[in-house]
């Protein structure tokens, strides 16, 4: 999806809501894959704590090579390689969540479970950063997009085994979690977007 999409527009969705991470304690990154947002979040916030969960093996050995060859230090980094849908994180322990497109790999009965348990594990003021495919609601560009999914969803199913056949917005389950939409950026004519969520104290 990278060579496809142009990676620097899926890059710049990333890194949209960087600024956010300054001052945060504990962040923990779901299906980082390769870790081009870890990279930028190492530099953006050199005393950050950093736990990454990524079930692929290769995926984490790729991450920590690009650390090293960025020239920054891995250890400030825990790398678990574990199933996030079967992980239990610790309760209230980190500040800082981040998910890119990654929450797009579930239905909504894995996708609700899954946020519930990331939001049990943030903070009363954590910052949940994500970047995601989305479906613009009218007009041309949301033919365009629901032609780009459907393509995209068949592929990943049957080179990957992805067991989610469509998209299924987060926005609800983030919401029951109690964080809040503060801002949401568009990029490429409204078929990936950038969202910045807060959990306020009620
Ligand atoms: C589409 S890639 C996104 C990678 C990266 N976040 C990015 O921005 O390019 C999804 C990543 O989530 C990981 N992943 C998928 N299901 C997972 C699960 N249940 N638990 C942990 N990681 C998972 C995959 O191995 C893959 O690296």
């Amino acid at each position: 999806m990278e060579a496809v999409l142009a990676g620097r527009i899926m890059q710049r969705c990333r890194t949209s809501f960087l600024a956010e991470a300054v001052g945060r304690r504990r962040a923990l990154l779901v299906g980082e894959g390769p870790g081009r947002l870890l990279v930028e979040l190492l530099r953006t916030a050199p005393d950050i704590e950093v736990t990454v969960v990524e079930q692929s093996p290769g995926m984490i050995r790729e991450a920590k090579s690009r650390i090293e060859k960025k020239g920054l230090h891995a250890c400030r980094v825990e790398f678990l390689a574990v199933d996030a849908l079967t992980w239990n994180p610790c309760v209230r322990g980190f500040d800082l969540i981040v998910t890119h497109f990654f929450l797009d790999c579930f239905g909504p009965v894995e996708l609700e479970s899954l946020i519930g348990k990331l939001g049990d594990s943030a903070t009363d003021d954590a910052r949940w950063l994500l970047g995601d495919f989305c479906i613009p609601k009218r007009g041309w560009r949301r033919f365009r997009a629901l032609a780009i999914h459907a393509t995209m969803y068949a592929f990943f199913r049957a080179a990957t085994g992805l067991s989610a056949r469509r998209l299924t917005p987060p926005d609800d389950f983030l919401r029951n979690a109690g964080f809040q939409l503060v801002e949401r950026r568009l990029f490429s004519l409204g078929l990936i977007h950038s969202d910045q969520w807060v959990r306020r104290a009620p």
